[in-house]
């Protein structure tokens, strides 16, 4: 049993109350009660805690489910499939504490813990009432009566001569109070799994919707650009990657048809229609660490160079970049990218199929690089190759690609072939299929380095080599059954290697 304190005009009167927690049902209310307030309120949106606790008849239980359910939108927004923004006006009521203004941010450092903590919802209120005085608002969840606050708190309040009697405000929430994934609960079927996440290409939310989201489809395009700031349109995945050209297949579900967009990857800009092309932002990782391994004067040929993410951070080194990408909006983009990042003096751009950019352009390039002037060269060359479906096939360009040359066992390219794999030992399965294509053992010298989980069960994986001076050159009498591996030369192998033979550890 409590004893309470009336306060905002009432006349000083002790009332005797259960020991239970506020709900928030006006109606419980009696009318006499009511019509009292009415007569006698000054601020028709504030009414007494006491009053309400005095008259309260919900059980402990029930009660807390309310309470968890206070920030939540109407329910009757359940099966909404067309945005309906004013179906989501709600009042709740929220405790508060009515403090002289001139005190109000000196109190608010000692009301930390007790101050209603939601983004959106102003904590400070002018009150109705008085004009020299501001309402508090405080946690529903933890003040519940003047009895809530701790003894630091009360002890400031008394300090400051504030009365520490919680009063009740009827705050109305409306769309814009409530977060995606409460409104997303709110509106799709109860129990089903409401997904708000989505990855972020420049302006575009790209979303990849269950079948039971569907019928919710616009309504959730809409939710992502209402609630995501710089998110002007919202697209939907519908087929999985299985095109040449890596892009997505999707719908615009809501907002601009545009999908021309720009985004910052690793401090650098990327222009590009996301519809066209293939860009992931889960890249962006992969893209710097092999950035990294590139030094001043190295050789990158980026064989599936999409646009660009790979060939303009080398590019900025002051490395010289062969970039090559077989869509020719890629290509496009590609080219647009290296003027816009300033390196289109140091990529050279071709529109070919891989395997012809390997037996052409990248052949005749490693001619010059591994000639007989190539024990002066002190540069590395590396071959990326980032389409995981396929790259792997792809390897067979090397074979004899240098046959009739003069052989040279000196900075031997190096390549990073990019894989999936669903085995259950994915770098093993990487190295397996990558030898069998070239037809030596990659065991011992190559690492494997996991880049991503794509879906349960499936890596993406990049299988590291320096390519064998038997494989590049047909008449090479090196047995390849006892091939091993020639001395890495990258300057700062030895580093690299370790790094990468603790990951393949990792996942081997
Ligand atoms: C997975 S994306 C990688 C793009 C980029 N390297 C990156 O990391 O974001 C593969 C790229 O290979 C291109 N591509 C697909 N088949 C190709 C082929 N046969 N020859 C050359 N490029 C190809 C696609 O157009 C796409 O841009």
């Amino acid at each position: 049993m409590r004893i309470l304190w009336r306060p905002f005009g009432f006349s000083r009167r002790l009332l005797k109350v259960e020991n239970c927690r506020i709900t928030e049902s006006e109606s419980l209310i009696p009318l006499t009660w009511t019509s009292l307030i009415q007569r006698l309120s000054r601020a028709p949106r504030i009414f007494l805690l006491g009053q309400r606790k005095r008259f309260s008849t919900m059980p402990e239980t029930e009660t807390n489910q309310r309470d968890s359910e206070l920030f939540s939108p109407p329910s009757d927004v359940r099966g909404m499939t067309k945005l309906d923004r004013t179906a989501f006006k709600k009042t709740v009521t929220i405790p508060v504490l009515k403090a002289r203004k001139e005190i109000v941010s000196k109190l608010m450092r000692s009301l930390k813990r007790a101050a209603l903590q939601r983004p959106g919802i102003k904590r400070v209120i002018e009150d109705p009432e008085d004009e020299e005085s501001r309402l508090i608002m405080l946690d529903p969840y933890k003040m519940f009566t003047d009895d809530s606050f701790e003894k630091a708190e009360l002890s400031i309040l008394r300090q400051l001569n504030v009365n520490p009697q919680i009063s009740n405000y009827n705050l109305e929430l409306t769309y814009e109070n409530f977060k995606s994934e409460e409104i997303l609960r709110a509106v799709l079927p109860e129990g089903q799994d409401v997904t708000s996440g989505f990855s972020r290409v420049g302006h575009i939310a790209h979303l990849n919707l269950r079948d039971h989201q569907l019928p919710f489809k616009h309504l959730i395009g809409q939710v992502m650009i209402d609630k995501n700031p710089g998110i002007t349109s919202a697209v939907n995945k519908i087929n999985i990657i299985d095109n040449t050209y890596r892009n997505f297949q999707m719908e615009v579900l809501s907002g601009e048809e545009n999908m021309t967009t720009k985004v910052r990857e690793n401090n650098y800009t990327y222009e590009f229609d996301f519809s066209k092309v293939y860009w992931n932002p889960r890249l962006s990782t992969e893209h710097s660490r092999i950035t990294e391994l590139l030094k001043p004067g190295d050789v990158l040929f980026d064989v599936f160079a999409g646009v660009g993410p790979f060939a303009i951070p080398v590019a900025k080194k002051n490395c010289t970049v062969f970039a090559n990408d077989l869509n020719p909006e890629s290509h496009k983009w590609l080219l647009h990218n290296c003027k816009l990042n300033k390196v289109d003096q140091k990529v050279k751009v071709f529109n070919l199929d891989g395997k012809d950019f390997l037996q052409g352009p990248v052949r005749e390039e490693l001619m010059q690089q591994l000639g007989p002037l190539s024990k002066e060269r002190k540069h590395s060359v590396h071959i990326v190759m980032n389409l995981p479906a396929k790259a792997i096939e792809f390897l067979s360009a090397f074979k004899s690609l240098l046959d009739g040359q003069p052989c040279s066992h000196e900075l031997l390219p190096t390549v990073h072939c990019y894989s999936f794999s669903k085995d259950a030992n994915p770098a093993k399965d990487v190295q397996r299929r990558a030898g069998a294509v070239l037809g030596i053992s990659l065991e011992a010298c190559s690492s494997v380095h996991l880049v991503r989980n794509v879906a349960p069960n499936k890596e993406m994986l990049c299988i590291t080599f320096q390519i064998p001076a038997a494989i590049l050159y047909k008449n090479q009498t090196l047995n390849l059954e006892n091939y091993e591996e020639p001395p890495l030369k990258r300057q700062r192998t030895d580093e690299s290697l370790s790094e990468e033979k603790t990951q393949i550890a990792s996942i081997t």
